[in-house]
């Protein structure tokens, strides 16, 4: 909320605008929808699969790699399907055409799974292993880990195309792959409250967009300590 007497008309416009393209965009999508409701379940359905499948191989590697480690790389898996809004946001904002075609061609976010482990060291070979498998192709790696961005967030982010045999057919499936250590989660979670929190004064924002690299160094530094002291306990 615009709580300085200058930024009110810019608040407004703001609100003005978002109305108006919200407006549009489910005008638009809703005309869409209804000449393509079976097209659009069927993606969905396949999105849906192919996440079980990559959740199923964390799964096998985690089981695996429990017997040779003291504990399970693994600690959390969360999967999620693009939600329907979210979904509307993002192919109007990269000006991606209106078809269920063009929507699987151009984005690459409609499933997506988080791996969270406790170690940093455990996320690469986790990557090394997935990547290696024969079925898996590699569209995009990010790794904001060795590279984090400007605001603190680090997290390593691939997107991958997995197989998926239906009835008559074998379909080559998008999925993004985020992998995080428990304390990256910790923050991002947070970021993301934030970021997404309206009515934050400008003053108040600035000074939590400090606060907030700040712990994402301090993070950095514990799971740089964890990984350590994990080490030496190995060697003993
Ligand atoms: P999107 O259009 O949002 O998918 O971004 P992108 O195509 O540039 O991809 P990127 O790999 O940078 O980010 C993909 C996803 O990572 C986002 O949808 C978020 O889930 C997460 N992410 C990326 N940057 C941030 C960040 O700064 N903070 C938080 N909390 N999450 C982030
Ligand atoms: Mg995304």
């Amino acid at each position: 909320m615009a709580n300085q007497k200058g930024n009110i008309q810019e608040y407004i416009s703001e609100k003005t605008r978002e109305i108006l393209v919200g407006r549009l965009s489910s005008e638009k999508f809703r005309g869409f929808l209804k000449e393509n409701t079976r097209k659009v379940e069927t993606m969905f359905t396949y999105y849906h699969c192919a996440l079980m499948e990559v959740e199923t191989k964390f799964k096998v590697l985690n089981e695996e790699l429990s017997l040779s480690r003291d504990h399970t790389p693994i600690e959390t898996i969360k999967t999620r399907l693009k939600s329907m809004d979210s979904l509307v946001e993002k192919v109007e904002r990269c000006g991606v055409g209106f078809s269920v075609e063009s929507i699987m061609e151009n984005i690459n976010d409609i499933a997506g799974i988080r791996i969270i482990c406790s170690f940093q060291d455990d996320i690469y070979s986790l990557v090394d292993s997935f990547l290696g498998q024969d079925d898996i192709t590699l569209i995009e790696k990010k790794d904001y880990i060795a590279n984090p961005k400007e605001n603190g967030y680090r997290s390593l982010h691939l997107i991958v195309s997995v197989p998926i045999y239906l009835e008559k057919q074998k379909r080559d499936m998008k999925v993004e792959v985020q992998f995080r250590t428990i304390a990256m989660d910790f923050w991002a979670s947070l970021e993301h409250k934030i970021k997404y929190k309206k009515d934050i004064p400008e003053s108040k924002s600035t000074k939590l967009v400090n606060e907030l690299k700040l712990c994402a160094d301090i993070t950095a530094d514990l799971d740089r300590k964890m990984q350590e002291i994990r080490q030496e306990l190995a060697e003993v």
